[in-house]
C-alpha cells in the first residue's frame, strides 16, 4: 500500500516557532504582574503578540507593562474591573477601536476568597463567588466573540481550576463555579467551531502566585512540596503560561473543546500522597 502525502492546505503553517504568536492581538484578564495572567501576557509578548491587559490593580498592570516593553515586547494596559458592565464595556471599545478585533482572548480572572465553610456562607458571597469567577467570562467572551469571528476566528483560553474537575470540600460554590467556566468552554467550542473560534480551558492547581502564596504557607515545611505533586514541585506562573501559549497558537489548530489540567498530577494521582520520608504512596497525610 502506497502513502500519499497529503495537502496541508488548510493547515496553518507554523512559521517562527520562537514567535508562535506574531502579528496576533490578545486579551488578556487579570492580567497584572505576578500572577498566572502576568506570566501569559510576558510570554505571549515574547512571542510577537500585541497584548491588550485588562486589570484592576493600576499597579500591577503597569509592572506588567513596564516588564513586557523592557523585553523589547508591545502591550497596552486597560484598568478596568471586568466583573461590572462598564469595566467590559470600556476594554472592549478600546480594544477593537486599535485593532478593530482580536486573535486571542485569555478569560483569568478568578478568585477563591475568602474561604468560608459552606454552611456558613451567605447568598451574598455566592453572588460575589459567581461575578468574579464565572459572570466575566461569560461576558468578555460576548464582547469579543463577533469580533473574532468577522476577523477570521480565534482561540479562547479560560484559566479555571482544577477545583472544577473533582469535590472541593473546602468551597463548593467556588468549585462549582469552576466546573460551569470549564463546561462554558467546551459548549463554545461545539457551537462556534464553524465560525472558526476554538475554546480551551486550563484547570490550574497548586501555582505559587500572589493569590495564592504557597512558598509563605508552608513555611518550615517545604520539604513536604515533594509530597504534594507528583512532579515532586510547586507550579510557578510559568508553568501556567506555556500551557495557555500552546493552546493560543496554531501550536493547537485540531485542539478544542477541551479542559487541560495543568497541576503537577495532583488529579491523576488524587486521594494519594508520597511520603518522603517512608518512601512510598499512602492515602493520608504523609506524616501520619
Ligand atoms: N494559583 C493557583 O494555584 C490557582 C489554583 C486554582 C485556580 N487558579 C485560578 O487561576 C487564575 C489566576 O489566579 P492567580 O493565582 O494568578 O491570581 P492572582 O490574584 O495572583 O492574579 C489575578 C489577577 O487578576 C486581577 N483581578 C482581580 N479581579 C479583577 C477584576 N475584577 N478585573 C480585572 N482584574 C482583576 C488581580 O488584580 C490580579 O492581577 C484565577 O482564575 C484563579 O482562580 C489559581
Amino acid at each position: 500500500m502506497t502513502h500519499e502525502r497529503i495537502d496541508p492546505s488548510g493547515i496553518p503553517a507554523i512559521g517562527d516557532w520562537n514567535r508562535l504568536l506574531d502579528g496576533k492581538v490578545a486579551v488578556v484578564t487579570g492580567g497584572g504582574a505576578y500572577g498566572i495572567g502576568g506570566a501569559i501576557c510576558e510570554l505571549f509578548a515574547a512571542h510577537g503578540a500585541t497584548v491588550e491587559v485588562a486589570e484592576v490593580d493600576p499597579d500591577r498592570a503597569e509592572a506588567v507593562v513596564a516588564a513586557v516593553e523592557a523585553a523589547g515586547g508591545t502591550a497596552r494596559a486597560h484598568v478596568v474591573d471586568v466583573t461590572t458592565e462598564d469595566g467590559v464595556a470600556a476594554l472592549a471599545a478600546s480594544v477593537l477601536d486599535a485593532h478593530g478585533g482580536i486573535d486571542v482572548l485569555v478569560n483569568n480572572v478568578g478568585d477563591y476568597r475568602p474561604l468560608v465553610r459552606f454552611d456558613e456562607s451567605e447568598p451574598a458571597s455566592w453572588e460575589a463567588m459567581y461575578r468574579i469567577n464565572l459572570w466575566h467570562v461569560f461576558a468578555v467572551t460576548q464582547a469579543f466573540l463577533t469580533p473574532m469571528i468577522e476577523r477570521g476566528g480565534g482561540s479562547i483560553v479560560n484559566v479555571h481550576s482544577v477545583e472544577g474537575m473533582r469535590g472541593y470540600p473546602g468551597e463548593p460554590v467556588y468549585a462549582s463555579m469552576k466546573a460551569a467556566a470549564a463546561h462554558f468552554t467546551t459548549s463554545l467550542a461545539a457551537g462556534y467551531g464553524r465560525e472558526g473560534i476554538r475554546a480551551n480551558g486550563i484547570g490550574v492547581d497548586l501555582t505559587q502566585t500572589p493569590q495564592v502564596d504557597y512558598v509563605g504557607r508552608s513555611e518550615g515545611h517545604h520539604d513536604l512540596w515533594e509530597a504534594w505533586a507528583p512532579v515532586g514541585r510547586l507550579g510557578w506562573p510559568v508553568d501556567q503560561a506555556r500551557v495557555a501559549l500552546f493552546l493560543a497558537s496554531d501550536m493547537s489548530a485540531y485542539v478544542t473543546g477541551h479542559n487541560i489540567p495543568v497541576d503537577g498530577g495532583t488529579r491523576a494521582g488524587g486521594g494519594w500522597f508520597y511520603s518522603p520520608t517512608d518512601r512510598r504512596f499512602v492515602n493520608r497525610p504523609s506524616r501520619l
